[in-house]
């Protein structure tokens, strides 16, 4: 039996949604009601209810699992400690870890980074098996331009020109699935790219081809982003995710990595496969 963190997140419910084609499945969620709300994950998937903060709910939901899923989101607080003092209890073999590509960067110094690689070190000293995944930005970030795009048909973002080699998420779940079923992966880390680099402009052009409309596109002063950002994060995540920004400017999050063909045997998909695929979201409601 396998348990999948973060169930109800981007990759989590996919790696679910993979993972119940092939054998018993357990799903851990905040909210049940939040999880039916997405649609059927797959028949026989097992769902158990619990958050970092109760840690005897990790405890249950670990209870008969040989293999996890660990996704965690909040910076401010020691969630993998709390999942793997608990796993280690249950008699966990084997944790794959949904970290960030920055993680592995020295010159990545921002609070989320750091958290992340602290964590990344906590498992791999935990006496458990692990698998690092380390992903660049996801493709689904672009979801944060769909209102812009269908109300005004500009994109507005931060350093416009800078390239990405930005993934699926997807194609994350794919390399978890890979991560979770194999023994080759167990004690490695997997850079995970998309197939190229692509500025937030090219997204943009690529958007408006698929569409079939032009997009305007205004690049932001780092004050205008930060002043979307407060809208949404706590000051210390804003000041984060400006400061990770500022490694797009020398290309430090261009380059392609092979880890994702070399593991899972499929080709990364591109970004117009993505954009295609969640087009709707863009789409200027009739
Ligand atoms: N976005 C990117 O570009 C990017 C790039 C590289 C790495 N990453 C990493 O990817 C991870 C995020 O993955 P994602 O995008 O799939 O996540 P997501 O869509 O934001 O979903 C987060 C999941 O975690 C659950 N969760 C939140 N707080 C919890 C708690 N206290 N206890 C138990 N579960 C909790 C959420 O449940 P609810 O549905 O109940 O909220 C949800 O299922 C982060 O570690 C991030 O650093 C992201």
């Amino acid at each position: 039996m396998i348990l999948v963190t973060g169930a109800t997140g981007r990759v989590g419910r996919e790696v679910v949604r993979l993972l119940a084609d092939r054998g018993p499945v357990r799903a851990l969620v905040r909210s049940p009601e939040r999880l039916a709300a997405l649609g059927p994950c797959g028949a026989g998937v097992e769902v158990a209810v619990g958050r970092y903060e109760q840690p005897e709910t990790i405890a249950a939901a670990l209870r008969g699992i040989r293999r996890a899923f660990l996704v965690t989101t909040d910076p401010f607080r020691p969630d993998d400690e709390v999942f793997l003092g608990e796993a280690r209890r249950a008699g966990v073999e084997h944790v794959v870890k949904l970290s960030a590509l920055a993680a592995a960067e020295e010159d990545a110094q921002d609070l989320i980074s750091r958290r992340q690689r602290a964590a990344e070190q906590a498992l791999r000293t935990s006496g458990l098996g692990w698998t690092l995944l380390r992903p660049r930005a996801f493709m689904s970030n672009s979801l944060a331009w769909a209102d812009d795009i269908r109300s005004t048909g500009v994109v507005s973002a931060l350093h416009g020109d800078a390239p990405a080699a930005v993934i699926d998420p997807r194609d994350v779940a794919e390399a978890a699935v890979h991560a979770l079923t194999q023994a080759r992966c167990v004690d490695t880390a997997l850079a995970l790219t998309g197939p190229e680099a692509l500025s937030a402009r090219e997204r943009t052009a690529r958007l408006a081809g698929l569409l079939g409309r032009p997009l305007g596109f205004r690049e932001l002063t780092v004050e205008e982003a930060r002043a979307g950002l407060v809208l949404r994060y706590p000051p210390q995540v804003v000041d984060a995710l400006l400061e990770s920004a500022v490694r797009l400017l020398d290309g430090r999050k261009a380059a392609v990595e092979p880890d994702f063909t070399a593991t899972t045997g499929l080709l990364p998909r591109c970004f117009d496969v993505w954009a295609a695929d969640h087009l709707s979201a863009f789409a200027a409601v009739a």
